[in-house]
């Protein structure tokens, strides 16, 4: 897809991941609505430094746990840039549980934001897309993929997102709309970590003996975006080799 032109909507992008993949996607030309849920400041300094890329950027706001919101999101980005050609499902939460910790509110807030609302998201943007071709793609997490005791109700939520992955790819594809994941290793510290440290131990771990940064996942998106028209329901772990050990 040529980007020149096109409208994204990139859910959670006010700050940190999000922002880098808005901030990829506008240096090809692409305008981009900024979702965003607390990150009122930071949503209009990523639109500020997405207009000053020279493409159109706006600011929306939904709580992604409340359904009432989601299944309006798209209507109203929509209102506001024209069209949506482009959803990137990067929103997400990480709540610090085990197994044992886990409780059913957890879970439920968990699996809304993170597993539910890219569903409905998907539903809403392909019954809404004018274009002939359409690109969805969400954010995943290599870790998921050989689970450990702990950020349960996450980690089971971004199993069940890879999973809606390869499902929506297959409905969708006839409709010339590809739906393909990024399962993120260690990209930035955990925003709810006291200890940076921490983050920067596990690089000793990687493979790659060295932790990530955004520009490697805004890489794979302008991958699947711009150049893999013929690619559906495929999951690429930007994650130095964690994935292997
Ligand atoms: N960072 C990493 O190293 C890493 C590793 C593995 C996977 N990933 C995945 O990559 C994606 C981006 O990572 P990240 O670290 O940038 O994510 P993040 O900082 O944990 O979350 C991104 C945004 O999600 C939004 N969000 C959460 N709950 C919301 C709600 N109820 N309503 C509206 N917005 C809500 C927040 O927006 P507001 O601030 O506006 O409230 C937040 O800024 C996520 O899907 C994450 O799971 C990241």
């Amino acid at each position: 897809m040529n980007l020149h032109g096109k409208v994204a909507l990139v859910t959670g992008s006010a700050i940190r991941v999000g922002k880098a993949l808005a901030i990829s996607l506008a240096e090809e030309g692409c305008n981009v609505v900024v979702h965003y849920g607390r990150s009122t400041d930071q949503a209009n300094k990523t639109v500020a430094v997405l207009q000053s890329l020279g493409v159109q950027a706006w600011a929306v706001s939904a709580d992604l746990a409340d359904e009432a919101a989601v299944s309006t999101l798209i209507a109203d980005a929509r209102a506001l840039a024209g069209s949506i050609d482009v959803l990137v499902n990067s929103a997400s939460v990480f709540p610090e549980e085990s197994f044992e910790t886990a409780t059913s509110a957890t879970w439920d807030h968990t699996m809304m934001v993170n597993l539910k609302t890219p569903f409905l998201l998907s539903q809403h943007f392909a019954a809404m897309l004018d274009a002939e071709q359409g690109k969805i793609i969400n954010l995943l997490d290599a870790s998921s993929m050989r689970p450990r005791n702990h950020h349960f109700s996450y980690t089971i939520s971004k199993y069940g997102l890879e999973g809606l992955t390869k499902t929506v790819a297959h409905a969708l594809a006839a409709r010339n709309i590809q739906v393909n994941g990024i399962a993120l290793g260690a990209i930035l510290p955990n925003s709810n970590d006291a200890d940076p440290a921490a983050f920067d131990a596990m690089a000793s771990s990687n493979p790659s003996g060295r932790n990530g940064d955004p520009k490697a996942v805004a890489d794979a998106l302008l991958y699947f975006v711009k150049h893999a028209d013929y690619v559906t329901g495929e999951s690429i772990c930007i994650d130095g080799g964690q994935h292997l050990v």
